[in-house]
């Protein structure tokens, strides 16, 4: 676990034909860079076997529903889900949530009803929430943070009630990198009778996940976070959930019989995915769970570690910087230089080849927690090694510089 970073065998770079050589990329909490892999996968699926799916009577479109079905099992497998029929494939993390908070919310929540939330949470898992509060006349908390940026799962035990409905929390915080302790919370929520949604996007790339094992009711992240395409996504939930979960967009694909005076629902998972889907999208993010499995989600964890312990070692070396978030954050390290905005720390980097994010990263409730508009944030992915740090910090080190 403490080898250093240079030692470790995991420098895939080559794999990605979109980083060029002397460039940091660091900035894969926002989006990953895809791999050779995925790419192929992308151009096969429309270069060679494209066709819609579930409708067509023709083999080719009998073959790619084969082929979507076999990717949903697989991503099924990826995540610990019990059946592939958990598996609903949407448009990112931000579909699945708004998709949970509309169909179960929608149906469940009634005035007095209570949503727990946290401070860290990305705007994704607020704003439908805020939405469907709206609607059912329900109830937001929001948990507070430890001192060092985790969600602080002892102040959630004394604010939960008999009232609370649902828990929905970030597994990994994507500006703090914080894990939660997802089985703790998912105790915690189900003492009370509510339910647990994970928000995964930034531990699905980053350590290996089960949902059954964590105990979580409902689990979603997006695919171009995980080195696949943009566009596809998963939301995966327990089966007597989904089963009673009322259609929350209709069209082609999700109904059973239409007529104008009864129409009646396919069940889960097509149920939620009206329209075609995203054919090809699916399978990319099939390709790309081929690619980490490959690597590991063991290796990819560790070596993420790594990285992190040696960021923040090299970052708090440097005058007047503030580090954000736990020693033992996951694959994200945000900062500020004192007397520097962030969106000008950004600028400089670039302007030594590195790629870092500056901004309130979707998460304006944790900048006001942490007394600041915006924070600078290096996250990392398989590409990065020691190299990048090094770079990092001879960019910051220009930056103060620059700025005296
Ligand atoms: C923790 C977290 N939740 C939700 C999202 C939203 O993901 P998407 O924009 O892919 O739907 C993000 C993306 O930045 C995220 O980091």
């Amino acid at each position: 676990m403490d080898m250093p970073v240079s030692s470790r065998p995991l420098d895939h770079v080559a794999d990605f034909p979109a980083i060029p050589q002397g460039w940091s990329y660091l900035d894969t909490a926002a989006t990953a860079q895809k791999p050779q892999a995925v790419i192929d996968a992308i151009a096969r699926g429309y270069a060679e076997t494209y066709a819609t799916v579930h409708r067509g009577v023709y083999q080719r479109s009998s073959e790619m529903t084969l082929a979507f079905e076999a990717a949903r099992r697989r991503v099924a497998g990826f995540i610990g889900a019990p059946l592939p029929d958990e598996v609903v494939f949407v448009r990112g993390a931000t579909e699945g949530i708004n998709l949970v908070a509309q169909s179960w919310g929608g149906a469940n929540l009634k005035p007095g009803d209570r949503i727990m939330l946290s401070v860290l949470e990305h705007h994704s898992n607020i704003v439908p929430w805020q939405l469907i509060a709206e609607r059912t006349g329900a109830e937001i908390d929001a948990a507070p943070l430890t001192e060092d940026g985790r969600i602080d799962l002892d102040a959630m035990a004394a604010m939960l009630t008999a009232r609370h409905r649902i828990v929905a929390l970030a597994h990994v915080s994507n500006v703090l990198g914080s894990v939660l302790d997802a089985k703790r919370a998912a105790a915690l929520a189900h003492g009370v009778g509510a339910l647990l949604l994970l928000d995964g996007c930034q531990a699905v790339p980053r350590m290996p996940v089960d949902v059954a094992d964590l105990g979580a009711d409902f689990y979603v992240f997006s695919a171009h976070k995980l080195y696949g395409p943009t566009g596809i996504g998963v939301l995966w939930g327990r089966t007597e959930l989904l089963a009673a979960m009322p259609p929350w967009q209709g069209g082609g694909a999700m109904i059973d019989q239409v007529s104008f005076a009864r129409t009646t629902y396919a069940p889960p998972p097509a149920r939620f995915e009206a329209g075609t889907p995203h054919v090809v999208g699916v399978l990319g993010l099939e390709a790309a769970v081929g690619y980490v499995e490959r690597i590991g989600l063991e290796a990819i964890a560790a070596h993420e570690e790594a990285l992190v312990r040696e960021a923040r070692s090299a970052l708090s070396s440097l005058s007047s910087l503030r580090l954000f978030g736990p020693e033992d954050s996951a694959g994200i390290v945000s900062f500020a230089l004192e007397g520097v905005h962030p969106h000008d720390v950004g600028t400089i980097l670039d302007e030594s080849r590195v790629a870092i994010r500056a901004g309130h990263h979707c998460a304006q409730p944790l900048m006001a927690h942490l007394g600041v508009d915006a924070t600078a944030r290096a996250s990392f992915g398989v590409y990065n090694g020691r190299g990048d740090i090094e770079a990092l910090v001879r960019g910051l080190e220009r930056v103060r510089r620059i700025f005296g």
